[in-house]
């Protein structure tokens, strides 16, 4: 979708209060999907993200003929068609917004009989696809892209894939993940290494559906030649969309926020690791397991921050967070320096650059480097800011303006639905002010 016609205006509402529940973890929810997919027997999947991006996966499954019903929201009832049971179609298979979406199917779709083509929205076009194409064809796949490995792909069925060992230049749990998937399809183990271990999701859930595979953080062993047994999953809420809740009740004075029961796998909490050293008053409650994932209430109080300096292995840790950050960062007492985080320039928008524009348009002092960024904290004004179509950086500035002097008007928000839909309901549920702008 173009997501180009709906605004957002957001001003200081009240001290953020309550208890909330955000959606199902969206890497979570695509992979369930897929896995079900190619499973024998029948996946059950609890608490699905019903946003857009992973909607697309399960249409795109649905026209490769797997049976997906939805017996209420947030369930899907995957009828697995085993790993050879995918029947290709001359139609375009369309991933929307979504990146995950398309770099794991180019693994899954380059192990098939049959052709196939993936699309996108008008973002995703513009994303870079080499990462994938280039090691899938060492591994004897045949995708032809557009100029500068853009989308969409053309994936060429009927080839025999070989295992590789294969270090990642840039640590990519999407394109580990189309390795690991299209090793299903190959002869030989595929090996992955990272230079940053980034979310294992696949890692787990091929081990859960009864696949043989090692793995530890950075690396990943796929053994060749095996089936997946459909096996129920339950998705924990998504802690990308628990962030922008984070950093919204740890700036808003008067604050106390409880978010229920949120994925914390440690590759993905690197956001919670970086507002505690900045000061933030954030408290782990009711910790447990669940379908295998560690999940915790977080409870959150405002309290005072300090800017720090974020980059390394935390920053692939918190890779999607990093909109939140800036608005943390821009809300705390010094400068907060971002580093090692270049991956965000090829994000559904480039972040670093539209997190400057729009920090600048309310007056922030924000210098750009290659990888990252400086925010100098400082009082912000109203203004109105472009989220350039990418979902976190609208919900970054819903939050930003609940600390502006004026009105903060947020355009192009439609895509929020892409991640997070019922995000501006939500929040004024816990005390943000956030209203449609004409
Ligand atoms: C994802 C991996 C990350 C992340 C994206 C979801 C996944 O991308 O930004 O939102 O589900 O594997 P990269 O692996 O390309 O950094």
């Amino acid at each position: 979708m173009s997501g180009g016609t709906q605004h957002w205006i957001a001003r200081p509402g009240q001290p953020l209060r309550g208890t909330v529940r955000v959606p199902g973890d969206k890497s979570v929810s695509h992979r369930a999907v897929m896995l079900g997919a190619l499973a024998e027997g029948t996946t059950h999947v609890r608490g699905f993200l019903e946003g857009e991006d992973t909607r697309a996966t399960a249409r795109v499954f649905e026209q490769l003929g797997v049976r997906i019903e939805t017996p209420s929201a947030s369930e899907r009832i995957v009828h697995g068609v085993g790993l050879h049971g995918l029947r290709g179609i001359a139609t375009p298979l369309d991933c929307g917004n979504a990146g995950t979406g398309m770099r794991l199917l180019a693994g899954v779709l380059a192990g098939q009989a049959f052709d196939s083509v993936l699309v996108g929205d008008a973002s995703l076009s513009k994303r870079p696809m080499r990462r994938v194409i280039d090691p899938l064809a060492r591994m004897g796949a045949r995708i032809d892209a557009e100029e500068g490995g853009l989308p969409p792909l053309r994936i060429h069925g009927g080839q025999r894939l070989q295992g590789i060992e294969y270090t990642l230049p840039v640590a990519s749990a999407q394109v580990k993940s189309a390795l690991l998937l299209a090793g299903l399809y190959a002869q030989g183990d595929t090996v992955v290494r990272e230079p940053h271990p980034t979310r294992d999701y696949t890692e787990r859930m091929l081990a859960a559906f009864g696949w043989r595979i090692e793995f530890s953080p950075g690396y990943a062993r796929l053994t060749a030649c095996g089936r997946l047994v459909a096996t129920d999953v339950n998705v924990p809420a998504d802690f990308s969309s628990a962030a922008f809740f984070l950093v919204a009740a740890s700036i808003v004075p008067g604050s106390e926020l409880r978010l229920e029961a949120v994925g914390m796998n440690p590759r993905r909490t690197g956001l919670l690791t970086a507002l505690r050293r900045m000061g933030a008053d954030i408290v782990e409650d009711n910790a447990t397991e669940q379908g295998g994932e560690p999940v915790a209430d977080l409870v959150v109080r405002h309290a005072p921050l300090h800017g720090i300096e974020v980059g390394g292995d935390l920053a692939p840790d918190m890779i999607d967070e990093f909109p939140a950050l800036f608005v943390a960062a821009a809300c705390a007492q010094g400068a907060t320096t971002i580093r090692d985080a270049a991956e965000l320039r090829v994000k559904e928008s480039d972040r670093i650059a539209t997190m400057a524009q729009g920090l600048r348009a309310l007056g922030v002092e924000v210098d750009e480097h290659p990888d990252g960024a400086t925010i100098v904290s400082g009082p912000m004004a109203g203004g109105t800011v472009d989220s350039h179509g990418d979902h976190r950086i609208a919900m970054s500035f819903a939050v930003a303006a609940q600390r502006a002097s004026g009105e903060v008007r947020i355009e192009d928000v439609a895509n929020v639905a892409t991640s997070f839909p019922g995000f501006d309901a939500l929040a004024r549920d816990t005390g943000i002010w956030l209203g449609q702008g004409a």
